[in-house]
Parts: C-alpha cells; sequence; structure tokens
C-alpha cells in the first residue's frame, strides 16, 4: 500500500474545496426551499445541524481527478448530499435515534410522521432537481444507487436476530446501505470523464463506503456521544448486530452469550448492559476484527485509485481514506 500520512483532518481533506463547497451548500439551500409552513421550520432545523459533506467532497475530488471539467458538479453535490440528508432523517425514524449531528432528530423535534413526509419531500426534491438538469446519465447513478439504499434499510431490518446474521449478510447490508452512496458519489463525478476512470473512482467508493460503515459501527461501540453527535451504543439499544458483535458472538463462553441474549431478549436495555456487551466483544477480539476489516477495505480502494493519472486531487482521495479509518465522528 501506498504510504500516508497520519491524522488526516477533514479540514485538510476540504481546504482546497472551500468556494466549492460553499457552492454546494448554496444549491443544497435553493433545492430544499419551501414556502409551507412545517416544511420550512423542518428545513430550517436541518440547514443548522451541520453534517460532514463527506459525500460532495469525494463528489468534487472524484471530479477534479477525473480530468475532466462538469459544470454541473455544484448541483450535483447538492443532490447526493440531499439524498444522503432524507436517508438520515428516515434513518432516525426507523433507530428510534434522538440525537443526530448533537441535535435533536426529526422525530424527537416533530415527530415520526413527520420524519417520514419530510424524507419523501427531501428525495422528491432531489429528483425534481436531477430532472431539472436535463441529463439521464446521472439520475440512472442516483435512482439506482438511492433504491440499492432502500433494500439496504430494508436488510438492517433482517440484523436483529444475532446467530442467524453473517458477516456475508453484514457485507450486503453495508454495501447496500452506504457503500453504495459513497460509489455513486464518486461515479458522478466522473460521468464526464472516460469509461476507466469512472469505473475506477466508482469502485473506490464502494471500498470506502464498506469501510465507512465499519467504522461507523465500530464508533457506535467506542466512542462518546459528546464527540459523535450521536447517541453511543444505540446500536445495541436496538438489537442491532454489526460487525464486531458477529465475529465475536462464535468466540464467547457459554455464559458471556448468554449475556449477549439477556441484551438481546430486553426491550430497554440498561446502558450497564450495554456496556457489558461491549466489554466482551472487545475481550473476544471484535472490535480488532472489525478493524482490520476496515483496513483491508482501505487498501482495496487505495488499490482501485492506481488506475487515475496521478494528481493533486488523487492525492487527496488517498487521504480521504485514511481519513474513514482514523475518524471519530
Ligand atoms: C452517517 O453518515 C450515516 C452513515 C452512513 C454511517 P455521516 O457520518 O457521513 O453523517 P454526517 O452527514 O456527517 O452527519
Ligand atoms: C447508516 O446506518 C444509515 C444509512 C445509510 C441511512 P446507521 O444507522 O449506522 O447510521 P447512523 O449511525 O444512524 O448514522
Ligand atoms: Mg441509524
Ligand atoms: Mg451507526
Amino acid at each position: 500500500m501506498t504510504s500516508r500520512a497520519a491524522g488526516i483532518t477533514l479540514a485538510a481533506l476540504q481546504a482546497g474545496l472551500k468556494p466549492r463547497l460553499e457552492a454546494v451548500h448554496r444549491e443544497l439551500r435553493r433545492v430544499i426551499e419551501s414556502d409551507f409552513g412545517l416544511i420550512a421550520e423542518v428545513n430550517g432545523h436541518l440547514l443548522q445541524m451541520q453534517g460532514k459533506m463527506f459525500r460532495p467532497t469525494l463528489l468534487l475530488l472524484a471530479e477534479e481527478a477525473s480530468g475532466a471539467r462538469d459544470e454541473r458538479a455544484e448541483s450535483l453535490a447538492a443532490v447526493i448530499e440531499l439524498i444522503h440528508l432524507a436517508t438520515l432523517v428516515h434513518d432516525d425514524s426507523v433507530d428510534h435515534s434522538v440525537l443526530r449531528r448533537g441535535m435533536p432528530t426529526i422525530n424527537a423535534l416533530f415527530s415520526h410522521q413527520v420524519s417520514v413526509i419530510m424524507g419523501d419531500y427531501l428525495y422528491s426534491r432531489a429528483v425534481v432537481e436531477l430532472t431539472r438538469l436535463g441529463d439521464l446519465e446521472p439520475l440512472r447513478v442516483i435512482s439506482r444507487v438511492t433504491n440499492e439504499m432502500t433494500v439496504g434499510e430494508m436488510r438492517q431490518l433482517m440484523a436483529l436476530e444475532p446467530l442467524a446474521f453473517s458477516e456475508a449478510e453484514y457485507d450486503l447490508l453495508i454495501r447496500a446501505k452506504t457503500a453504495s452512496l459513497l460509489s455513486g458519489a464518486c461515479e458522478v463525478g466522473a460521468l464526464r470523464a472516460g469509461p476507466a476512470e469512472r469505473h475506477a473512482l466508482r469502485h473506490f467508493g464502494e471500498y470506502l463506503g464498506m469501510a465507512f460503515q465499519i467504522v461507523d459501527d465500530l464508533l457506535d461501540y467506542t466512542e462518546e456521544e459528546a464527540v459523535t453527535g450521536k447517541p453511543s451504543g444505540n446500536d445495541l439499544r436496538e438489537h442491532k448486530v454489526t460487525l464486531p458483535l458477529i465475529y465475536a458472538l462464535d468466540r464467547l463462553t457459554p455464559a458471556a452469550r448468554r449475556e449477549v441474549q439477556a441484551l438481546m431478549a430486553t426491550a430497554e436495555p440498561s446502558d450497564q448492559l450495554i456496556a457489558r456487551v461491549v466489554a466482551l466483544v472487545g475481550e473476544a477480539g471484535g472490535l480488532d476484527y472489525a478493524r482490520n476489516r476496515a483496513q483491508g477495505l482501505a487498501e482495496q480502494a487505495d488499490q482501485a485509485l492506481d488506475a487515475l493519472p496521478a494528481s493533486a486531487a488523487r492525492d487527496t482521495l488517498r487521504d480521504s481514506i485514511t481519513y474513514v479509518l482514523d475518524r471519530r465522528r
């Protein structure tokens, strides 16, 4: 693997993109604007919640690295972020999560009904914007990945039966619910480039996206809510089985396994019970295993970039791999 500098921050990745990301923000604001009172109110809340803008960052870097400029890139990046935002609004309702980006979720602040309708509003605004651009190609990529994401979220519901959920199924799940959109962002950035660049960036995004979700699942085990801006331990609280637990389950003592089963059988497990299972999973090597898998996928993402011509943007895409592995929120 190409040696990579340690400690790449998000700010470093985005340093060369500042005016472009500001344009993406303006586009996002324009596309979701509504004069309908409740929608405008929810929009106001969503616009205050500052996300990382990682997918637009990838799209813009992919565009630069592909060697073919696309004057629509900022609008397309806004559409990608909008699809992401819509899935988060729905996801928080499905996951009964009360905190996102350090702020109350739409379901917590308004209601589950509002979340369902707002998610649909945001999705449909994205489609309206894509049709305004009048090119079938981005619509084709984005509608495909949006559809994959819904199948991924549905697969998520199957991940509630710990003894029946395998690592292979987990891989299918994270590819669909998360990697598809990161891959789509990279591919859409390369629509004006040749098939080789487009192919390389699509695969890069897929490997990076799988690593991104494994790290997200690790952070749910290891990181404080004050750092992530999301409730810590929420996956176990929701009885969601992710890679650390999948690996650990086969290696637990019968007594430890009974503790996991007790958590899964408790409708609202206590923080103490969650902390106990987190510790058991760690002792069984589940966290180390998941980290290794994320590193392996990072390596594959790195190799996918070899197919692109050398450029500053390609270097920054390589840095984004390090960022994904090291990030804490
Ligand atoms: C959260 O994505 C959803 C996952 C796919 C894990 P991000 O971690 O990119 O969330 P924001 O946009 O920065 O809040
Ligand atoms: C990712 O899964 C959600 C989507 C891809 C919509 P999670 O449920 O783990 O995401 P967070 O942790 O809520 O951000
Ligand atoms: Mg969630
Ligand atoms: Mg998560």
